[in-house]
């Protein structure tokens, strides 16, 4: 019968704060120096450009992670363990998944995402082209401590964040947020995350200025969202995308830097900038493997395995819920 090749999806719905993106804007761009929360790049536009990124040539993460799952998906699932609950936090289009699914051959697979829609069709994809695998998706905001909505006693639960998207965070937050994805996996938990190594200045700083200028119009692209959706009037032309490498903190910082002294309008609200002014858009931490097992272990998590490309320009580690500790 038909139903019988439906996919089937368990939705949960968590009805997560939607964030207050004039709120933010406004309170970002008063503060100083003046930012805005890269959170708010992902409108479809953005998402878009992002994964555009992804392809140019300099942008060598995406590509090298996925290239390391692929190749050590065996191992990986080894450690991690075949029938284990797999949660994934942010889990967008569920793409880098895919890579594991076959050699883990998790009881459950848990995608956790703010955007719903996205995450029923994601989930809904994911299940059709994986009949046997138990998909069970909710909508949550991942930043908040959370409860799993499907927990099968005795399951052991392990976590996936890919993409280093933990490089947005400042250290201090990365440590909570590990925090609470060790309570959220539990007593034997485990983690597997992507993280970018620190690596010689030109090539990071390549990586965030493509010769296509696609990330230029990924950062740009934020103002033209903010022009729509809250009715503002940035003169996208007299804004220039600038990203650099902080040594000093480890870190790519994204701006849009005025380049003509201007003043905006966002609803009633009106900002004079200098020629020359910055709006820090980005963070993107960078970790030596002893720098990201040192902060892990500050969150409870033991280093079991890491594994890099031989041009050490990526990692992917395997961390346990280290007991001693919880
Ligand atoms: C999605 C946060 C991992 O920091 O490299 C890419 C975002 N910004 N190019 C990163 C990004 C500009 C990306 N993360």
């Amino acid at each position: 019968m038909r139903t019988r090749l439906l996919p089937r999806v368990a939705f949960y719905d968590q009805h997560p704060e939607p964030a207050d993106f004039f709120g933010e804007v406004i309170d970002g761009l008063r503060h100083r120096p003046r930012r805005i929360a890269p959170k708010f790049f992902y409108d479809e536009e953005g998402s878009r450009l992002f994964d555009a990124i992804c392809e140019t040539p300099e942008y060598y993460p995406t590509r090298i992670e996925k290239r390391l799952l692929a190749e050590h998906a065996q191992d990986i699932a080894r450690l991690m363990g075949r029938g284990c609950l797999l949660v994934e936090p942010g889990s967008g289009s569920s793409e880098k998944v895919r890579l594991l699914l076959n050699a883990l051959q998790p009881s459950g697979y848990l995608p956790l995402d703010i955007s719903k829609d996205y995450l029923i069709a994601a989930a809904t994809n994911l299940s059709t082209e994986y009949p046997w695998l138990e998909v069970h998706a909710a909508c949550v905001d991942f930043t908040n401590p959370l409860d799993l909505p499907y927990c099968p006693h005795g399951t052991h639960r392990v976590a996936f964040f890919p993409g280093s998207s933990i490089g947005n965070f400042d250290p201090d937050d990365a440590v909570e947020f590990m925090r609470n994805i060790a309570r959220m996996v539990g007593r034997d938990g485990g983690l597997l995350i992507g993280v970018d190594l620190k690596k010689p200045t030109d090539i990071l700083e390549r990586a965030y200025n493509d010769a296509q200028g696609i990330t230029a119009a990924f950062n740009l692209n934020l103002l033209t969202r903010i022009n729509r959706e809250l009715g503002a009037t940035f003169d996208v032309r007299h804004f220039a995308h600038r990203a650099f490498y902080d040594a000093e903190h480890g870190r790519i910082e994204m701006h849009l830097v005025s380049t003509v002294p201007q003043r905006v309008a966002i609803g009633r609200e009106r900002f004079v900038f200098e020629k020359g002014e910055s709006i820090h858009t980005e963070n993107s931490y960078k970790y030596a493997v002893e720098e990201f097992h040192a902060l892990a272990a500050k969150a409870g998590f033991a280093p079991m395995q890491v594994w890099t490309d031989a041009a050490s320009l990526f990692s992917v580690h395997y961390l346990q819920v280290n007991t001693l500790r919880q």
